[in-house]
């Protein structure tokens, strides 16, 4: 019996979304965080160890403080961009971190760990939509640090036993639909947010990076996956670990893709009122689709997405963005 889980990155975007879910279904999520990019608010569920991945000794003290069977891993560094100008940065904590983390699953008999993963490690796609055996070709380094760690997840249980679940997110959007936790980056670069701000009037505009791919309007396109049924396939993840179950990967995403484009339409949509858009170069390391086949996380882990549109799951992300706007703003 899993009880007490220690999630790494617990206070960020997608983990205090799984802290909630965990603690829904019964186990006690314990938030381990350094708070550089996650939020002390966000942790409503469970415990706060403040550590950090690079540091043996906080890794340390949290397993023996809490001796957790099982661990959920989502602490990292995730800007494509960001990756691409500061690279060893992003080797430093994915994967630097990691080797600290799965050292200490070691040494205090933790064998089972879930891993957020991501559509990056395949690069650009060969078929669509992309299946879990497909080739991994990342053109970033963030999405070479993510699988990386997917390997040693493979020699972790070939050396110690360490049991994983590998879950490749395509795009996070959306909110908790009661309202009680939202994404709050610093910066935020992600589309979905940026609309929704041009739509209230936070931001003039939103930039489009790149209007000229081969695709139908030209610009890029996602799947978007809302974050609380990611949650949910951490659970479904979990519980299958805790029953036994082989490690495994899988794909997580809604299987449609929309563009940059259509994302702007969207907010549009939501917001009632016109979003301004600029057509920007390029974006170093943006692959020119990316859509998931999920129908493995369907099947096994009984995965079934709530909010499958990207009308509902904008909405939820409006509601959470609209109710936290700065002074000033326009409604
Ligand atoms: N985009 C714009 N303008 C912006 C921001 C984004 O046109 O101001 C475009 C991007 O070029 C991309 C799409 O919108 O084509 C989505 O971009 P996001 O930054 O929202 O998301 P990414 O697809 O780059 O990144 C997300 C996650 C990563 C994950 C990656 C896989 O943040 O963790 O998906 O591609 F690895």
């Amino acid at each position: 019996m899993i009880n007490r889980v220690l999630v790494t990155g617990g206070a960020g975007f997608v983990g205090s979304h799984a802290c909630k879910a965990l603690a829904r279904a019964g186990y006690v999520p314990i938030t381990f965080d350094n708070l550089e990019r996650g939020h002390e608010w966000a942790v409503k569920w469970g415990p706060l160890e403040r550590g950090d991945l690079r540091d043996e000794k906080d890794l340390q003290r949290a397993f023996e403080a809490w001796r957790p069977s099982a661990v959920m891993h989502f602490a990292a560094y995730a800007y494509v961009g960001e990756s691409t100008a500061e690279p060893a940065k992003y080797y430093d904590i994915n994967v630097g971190g990691t080797a600290k983390l799965l050292k200490a699953c070691a040494a205090f008999g933790c064998d089972k760990i879930v891993f957020s993963s991501s559509c990056a490690t395949y690069g650009i796609p060969e078929r669509l939509p992309l299946r879990e055996d497909d080739a991994q070709a990342p053109v970033n380094p963030y999405g070479y640090t993510k699988l990386v760690v997917e390997r040693m997840l493979k020699e972790a249980e070939a050396a110690h036993g360490i049991r994983h679940m590998v879950l490749r997110y395509f795009n996070a959007a959306g909110a908790d639909p009661d309202g009680e936790l939202g994404e709050m980056h610093e910066p935020e670069t992600h589309l979905v947010p940026l609309v929704l701000f041009a739509a209230m009037g936070r931001l003039p505009s939103i930039k489009i990076f790149g209007d000229d791919y081969a695709t139908p309007d030209g610009t890029c396109i996602r799947d978007y996956v809302h974050v609380s049924d990611l949650a949910d396939a951490h659970v479904g993840a979990i519980d299958r670990l805790a029953k036994g179950g082989p490690s495994d990967t899988f794909n997580l995403g809604n299987g449609h893709g929309f563009s940059v484009a259509e994302v702007v339409r969207a907010g549009e949509r939501i917001a009632g009122r016109e979003v301004r858009s600029e057509i920007w170069p390029r974006r170093e390391g943006d692959p020119p689709r990316l859509v998931s086949d999920s129908n493995k996380a369907r099947e096994l882990l009984n995965w079934q997405p709530r909010f499958p549109g990207l009308d509902e799951q904008m909405g939820h992300a409006w509601e959470w963005f609209r109710d936290r706007m700065p002074k000033g703003a326009s409604r």
